[in-house]
């Protein structure tokens, strides 16, 4: 195992997904994490990660200083660097000249760290801070034009440090780096694979389990779907698949989910049609906050009034994914003040989100992954394509993209606006260029004509994007003939739509669902 401190790094666990891609494990931990935790748990390596900070602020992160004497070998990068410096005696300054973005690598002992990175190499910096002064028997491995130390070591005591980025997949030849450290360095194996992933899994489910029930709520995204599949797998039929119907989901969703894992996969499956409870508990609720936490409520309404029905249940499978349990720094911490900074932008609600004082128990078997290991573990035990690349949909489903009242009138509106996108951006052969691709209803009527005919009727948003993870989003550059398309097709198949418009915001400013 590779331990990665994070010290506030948007991309600490981005270091742990590439430590893990070269199949080996990793996990992000907190850089407060004493030396003695740390020795118990006994990582191969540690990596300290960037942040925010300047190692000289006020209240500028620091690890615990005996971290150095474990023995185990440490990379700092950016600010890990930085620390690892100011820690063992040198200086860090405010460099001359900040350096962010590209920069070339220039390589001035290409051993160990830096076998098979090549002279020249493309890396990603980001930095107003540099070493000035490096601490005792370190020497430097690389420099870029701006930068003196870039890469420097203490070869003997396995302590090595980068000022740039080898994470990210602007630097070419970063993985290498990553890959010499992992394996020449602190010579750890390659089991982290999805075969004994799931081999574990099912191991440990069964034994924790044993003659136990356990209940699932199925949503049709990739999450509970792989859950499903696994579990499925590891107790048969002493799991219990629930999927409760909002009746905010896409056209055929429902039939289609219901159709894979009880006729082909043989996964029965709990159908509880809740339609008109939820679309009643919306009524004439324009608010959206107000109708997250209404559909929300309701779903632990029903959630717990079906286990009764079907319990008792002593388990209660949750999809929770590493991101969720990562003990990793608060980024919200103003580094000059230490003070909190927590913006709430919208309640997000899912099958995942119930409340922790249900009676059961939890078994949670992806806890440990990111959300590109649940799709290769999907794939490899055999979910089909259309779940492992289904675009992710809110819990709260077409109800938060129908702005305003949300109505069945409505419903059956967007559910076939949407399925046009759907359709023709899968016959196009592009549904996999796109994070999301979806249409919003809106409240308001606009004037058009057709056949020489007034009409006065809703516009429909259409909304594309591309992401890397949901957070930050880009509007899509989709070709003309593409919107021409879906746009004809809409004012014309869908009744109560006479207007199709193009959202070209990015997240942020705009979030990706409307509401
Ligand atoms: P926003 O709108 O916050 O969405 O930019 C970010 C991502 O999260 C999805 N989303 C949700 N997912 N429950 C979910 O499971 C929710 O309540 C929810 N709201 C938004 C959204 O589709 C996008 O992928």
């Amino acid at each position: 195992m590779i331990a990665v401190l994070d010290f506030g790094s948007q991309y600490s666990e981005l270091i742990a997904r590439r430590i893990r891609e070269t199949q080996v494990y990793s996990e992000v931990l907190s850089y407060r994490t004493t030396a003695e935790h740390l020795r118990k748990l006994s990582p191969k390596g540690i990596i300290l990660s960037g942040g925010p900070s300047s190692v000289y602020d006020k209240n500028a992160p620091q690890c615990d200083p005996e971290i150095w004497q474990l023995g185990i070998p440490i990379l700092g990068v950016c600010y890990g660097m930085q620390l690892m410096v100011q820690q063992l005696g040198g200086t860090v300054e405010r460099a001359q000249r900040a350096e962010y973005g590209k920069a070339s690598l220039l390589i001035d002992d290409p051993t160990d760290l830096l076998t098979n990175v090549e002279h020249g190499s493309t890396m990603w910096m980001s930095h107003g801070d540099a070493c000035a002064q490096l601490p005792k028997d370190f020497e430097i491995l690389a420099h870029t034009e701006n930068t003196r130390c870039a890469a420097i070591a203490n070869n003997n005591k396995k302590l090595y440090g980068v000022q740039f980025h080898p994470e990210v997949v602007h630097s070419i030849g970063g993985q290498a780096l990553i890959c010499n450290f992992v394996y020449h360095i602190c010579h750890c194996e390659p089991t982290w694979t999805t075969e004994a992933f799931v081999e574990e899994v099912i191991r440990e489910v069964r034994a924790k389990v044993g003659e136990k029930r356990v209940l699932l709520a199925l949503s049709g995204g990739v999450d509970s779907s792989t859950l499903a599949f696994l579990l499925h797998r590891a107790i048969g039929n002493k799991l219990t698949c629930m999927f409760i119907d909002q009746g905010f989901m896409r056209k055929g969703e429902p039939e289609r989910l219901v159709e894979i894992f009880d006729h082909q996969f043989h996964i029965p499956v709990e159908y509880v049609n809740a339609r008109e409870r939820f679309i009643n508990k919306i009524e004439n609720i324009t608010d959206p906050e107000e109708k997250r936490r209404r559909i929300g409520h309701e779903f632990i309404q029903v959630f717990e009034e079906e286990s009764n029905r079907l319990g008792p249940f002593d388990y209660l499978a949750q999809g929770t994914l590493y991101p969720d349990v990562i003990e990793s720094a608060d980024t919200n911490v103003d580094p000059q003040t230490g003070e909190r900074v927590a913006v709430k932008i919208k309640s997000h609600h899912n099958v995942g989100g119930l409340p922790k004082n249900l009676r059961f128990k939890l078994v949670e078997p992806l806890r440990k992954l990111f959300k590109d290991e649940v799709r290769k573990v999907a794939r490899s035990i055999g979910l089909p394509e259309e779940i492992v690349r289904r675009h992710p949909f809110p819990g709260p489903g077409l109800a938060i993209r129908i702005i305003g009242e949300v109505t069945s009138e409505r419903l059956n509106i967007l559910r076939d606006a949407d399925f046009v996108v759907r359709d023709e951006i899968t016959k196009q052969g592009m549904y996999h260029d796109f994070w999301q691709a979806f249409a919003v209803l809106l409240p308001i009527r606009s004037v058009g004509v057709m056949g020489d005919r007034r009409t006065y009727a809703h516009p429909v948003v259409l909304r594309c994007i591309s992401s890397e993870d949901g957070m930050t989003a880009d509007w899509s550059r989709v070709p003309y003939d593409l919107l021409e398309t879906i746009s004809n097709r809409i004012v014309n198949e869908v009744k109560g739509v006479n207007r199709v418009v193009y959202d070209i915001t990015s997240k942020p400013p705009g979030t990706i669902e409307w509401e």
